[in-house]
């Protein structure tokens, strides 16, 4: 990897995951860590590039050298996203944000009650925000890219997202035991929208940060 090789480059990674509020106390979340999406924002500014980190609920320290947003819900990130995109080369979206949020925000603490019915919470899309971005490209030339938690039939279902998602790169990581989620390290596929797969061993998220670089920076014109 030549070492600032994204230099004069703008890009925009998004990290942590969504939570989507309930009531005061409570939110629908996941469990998303956030360390995959700062490592891509620590490898990018190590390579010369302005970076925009919007953070979503990520219990980590703010990379030196880098922008970062602070976001909570996935209309939030949504906003920060485009904004920071407007004038971005690369777009990594790299949080897992909710596909769903409670229709309705309980000003209150939703309690229980005995003469009361059990509550039921009724759930709404939310936008796809990286659907979105590679439909309605801020510049021409803008790579984006994707991330996917497979359980099974990890190329497959890898290839069939890419394709509705629309964009450049998708990472496919499959989810396992030790894999991904708060983990150190990670293993994955990266797919090209030209058919390109790259496969990238288990090791620390620097690593696949690094080649998810490597594969932008080809693309970019
Ligand atoms: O559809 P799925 O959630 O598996 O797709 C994951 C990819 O899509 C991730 O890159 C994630 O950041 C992005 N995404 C998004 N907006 C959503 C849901 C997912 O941008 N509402």
């Amino acid at each position: 990897t030549a070492d600032a090789d994204l230099a004069g480059r703008h890009v925009v990674v998004s990290a942590g995951g969504t939570r989507e509020p309930i009531d005061p106390v409570r939110f629908l979340g996941n469990r998303s860590s956030g360390k995959q999406g700062y490592a891509l924002a620590r490898t990018a500014a190590a390579r010369g590039a302005r970076v925009t980190l919007v953070s979503a609920n990520a219990a980590l320290p703010d990379p030196a050298g880098v922008d970062v947003v602070h976001v909570g819900t996935a209309v939030q990130l949504r906003e920060a996203v485009l904004k920071a995109a407007a004038d971005a080369d690369a777009v990594v979206m790299a949080a897992a944000v909710a596909d769903f949020r409670p229709a309705e925000y309980a000003t209150g603490k939703i309690k229980k009650r005995d003469d009361k019915a059990d509550p039921t919470i009724t759930l709404v899309r939310n936008p796809d925000i990286l659907a979105e971005i590679s439909a309605d490209r801020a510049r021409p030339g803008q790579v984006v890219v994707g991330f996917a938690a497979e359980t099974d039939d990890v190329l497959a279902n890898g290839r069939t997202k890419l394709e509705r998602k629309g964009c450049d790169l998708l990472v496919v990581n499959e989810v396992g035991e030790r894999k991904t989620f708060g983990s150190e390290e990670n293993e994955a596929v990266v797919l090209g929208a030209d058919g390109s797969e790259t496969p990238v061993p288990y090791g620390p998220k620097e690593g696949l940060a690094d080649v998810v670089w490597d594969l932008v920076q080809e693309r970019l014109v």
